[in-house]
């Protein structure tokens, strides 16, 4: 564990580095150092560091624990079992670093060692047709990314590898010339997200069915589509009235996501057309891609379809048409020879995972990927009705987000609402500002709280309950604490190393210890639920603090209020810095 001891290094970091310091042959064992029930931590790094010297564990931990020198940091260390070590640590450790921390406008949070250049794709929804439930999470994970990698240094170059090409536009596209005033909504300028999609949905629908009735219709279609790629004027501006349309649809939505998108970082499968040729004329060249049926073609040796032949991805159609990987590929060659990334992040659908993992195989074959530029699918499952089967509305339609947004919305605002009184006095314009930085957070956290990978219910009344693991719970544990310190009056918050702690304090105390060593783990794991975890049980903590600890009320010894509201603020900061980096908001007064 190769690691510098800062003034704002943990007390988990120091012991970690005392252990070391007290191994034999230091620096090449980890101490494998955890948070355990039995004392405040456990080191299990004997045992394989024992094995490895072919030595008695117990001897060797024997060792250790006579070896250790750090008094000021260790209270007791045991040998456990069959070669562990029980560790306590003095209470002045644990308040002397949070001091440390508090002084640190990052809290303590290191920055990476070997920060590189992230680009990350996410939040991606298509054009001239409405956003899903997919799409939420898309962006919800991934915004959650954006910020806790750019919170330990990386470099993040955002993407939104929006679905703006391909044939159904030569439909849409016919279908808006032979009926121009269909997307005309007099006054431009007052379009809302909704009104722009709703005549978008009305055009696809009504272009599809006579796509599919008339024959003469598919043909012009299909020109139109031709025209498109050749970039002739009028059905490129066509073409542009559609994905500007869009983009007043997505703006609405993210808008009330409370989540910024820039223009700029707005590439769809458009940006990446002129280098589609390329691409694949590069793949022929260097023999990654055949010539199958007529078709360019690269072939796995573990990819099979049912039938046991192989399933090649396809980057240049057999009628010269190029598809999904072509532009992808194009897309990498592009963010790490232009962009100069040194990591690709994909918030996709795991259902994709096949077509990433044969696109990235085909771009490391290429030599676009190297052991120095890597990419990663972050992919994520499906969102559940209550019935545990795909989300749908009870006709079978995908639901339209918006309506979902404001029903959590709704039900937040009436618990604001509910639990609004005269101490809290809040207005009626900060319980719908309220109401919807609660509701929000809630369908964010409820996406992020789980691993990214597996399938969740979305069940609203759980995601706005005020018990249980939501973000509600958090928030209102953030403003209680925001409240308990507006009603401190002449007390402040002041650190008293000196002070022996109550249980309580000691575990809220190490469990804030923590916060560095977690927001780091969710950035080199892509994990946010790591963090959502450890906002959820920083709030119980607080909580159980809260009741075994009075702070103001009856009032404590002067030295024993300052340090408990101390523990308060950066309970409070804690909660705060955590939430906005998931992309949630923590009202002042709840
Ligand atoms: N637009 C796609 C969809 O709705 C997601 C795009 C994912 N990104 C990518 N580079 N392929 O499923």
């Amino acid at each position: 564990m190769a690691s510098v001891t800062s003034l704002t290094a943990s007390v988990h970091q120091r012991l970690a580095d005392a252990l070391s310091a007290a191994l034999p042959e230091a620096g090449s064992a980890d101490p494998l150092l955890r948070r355990s029930d039995r004392a405040d931590y456990q080191a299990n790094g004997i045992l394989a560091l024992a094995k490895k010297l072919k030595g008695n564990p117990r001897e060797l931990a024997t060792q250790v624990v006579s070896g250790i020198t750090a008094p000021d940091l260790i209270k007791d260390i045991e040998v456990s079992g069959p070669g562990f070590l029980n560790i306590t640590v003095t209470d002045r450790a644990i308040v002397e670093t949070l001091a440390a921390r508090a002084a640190d406008a990052r809290l303590g949070v290191p920055y990476k060692e070997n920060a590189g250049t992230t680009v990350i794709d996410y939040a991606q929804p298509n054009v001239a047709k409405e956003m899903h439930v997919g799409h939420l999470r898309s962006a919800v994970i991934g915004a959650a990314m954006v910020e806790i990698l750019e919170f330990t240094g990386e470099s993040v170059i955002r993407r939104h590898h929006i679905g703006d090409w391909g044939t159904q536009f030569g439909m849409l596209i016919q279908y808006l010339l032979e009926h121009p005033s269909e997307l005309d909504h007099g006054d431009a300028a007052s379009v809302d997200g909704e009104a722009a999609m709703s005549s978008l949905n009305k055009i696809y629908k009504a272009s599809r069915v006579l796509f599919d009735s008339d024959e003469e219709f598919k043909t012009r279609a299909r020109d139109r589509v031709v025209a498109l790629q050749a970039g002739e004027p009028e059905t490129l501006a066509l073409w542009q009235r559609f994905v500007d349309e869009s983009k007043i649809y997505f703006y609405s939505v993210f808008d009330k996501l409370d989540m910024q998108i820039a223009d700029p970082d707005i590439v769809g499968e458009s940006g990446y057309n002129d280098m589609l040729e390329e691409t694949c004329r590069i793949l022929e060249e260097t023999g990654v891609a055949v010539r199958s049926e007529g078709a360019l073609c690269v072939f796995f040796d573990d990819v099979k379809g049912p039938d046991g032949n192989p399933t090649p991805l396809i980057v240049k159609k057999s009628n010269g048409g190029y598809g999904y990987a072509a532009t992808d590929l194009s897309a990498i060659r592009n963010r790490v020879g232009d962009l100069k990334a040194t990591t690709l992040l994909y918030v996709v659908d795991v259902r994709q995972s096949l077509h990433f993992k044969m696109v990235f195989e085909t771009a490391r074959r290429a030599g676009w990927l190297t052991d120095e530029v890597k990419a990663h699918q972050l992919g994520f499952g499906t969102v559940l009705g209550k019935d545990g089967k795909p989300f749908k509305t009870r006709e079978g339609e995908t639901v339209r987000l918006i309506d979902l947004l404001d029903e959590a919305v709704d039900r937040a605002t009436s618990v604001v609402r509910e639990k609004n009184n005269a101490k809290i006095g809040l207005s009626e314009a900060e319980i719908v500002e309220n109401g919807a930085q609660i509701g929000i957070g809630a369908v964010k956290y409820a996406d992020l709280s789980t691993s990214a990978a597996r399938d969740y219910k979305f069940d609203l009344d759980q995601m706005v309950s005020l018990n249980g693991d939501t973000s509600v719970y958090s928030q209102y544990a953030y403003a209680r604490i925001r409240s308990i310190l507006r009603d401190a009056g002449e007390r402040t918050a002041v650190a008293h190393p000196e002070l022996e702690l109550a249980p309580a304090e000691r575990a809220l105390g190490l469990h804030l210890d923590q916060f560095g060593e977690v927001v780091a783990e969710a950035a080199t794991e892509y994990e946010p639920h790591k963090l959502a975890a450890y906002i959820y049980r920083l709030a119980s903590l607080f909580t159980t603090f809260y009741t075994e600890c009075p702070v103001i009320k009856p009032a404590p010894a002067l030295e024993v209020a300052e340090n408990r509201l101390f523990l308060c603020d950066l309970t409070a900061r804690t909660l705060h810095q955590g939430l906005a980096l998931l992309g949630i908001r923590t009202p002042e007064r709840l």
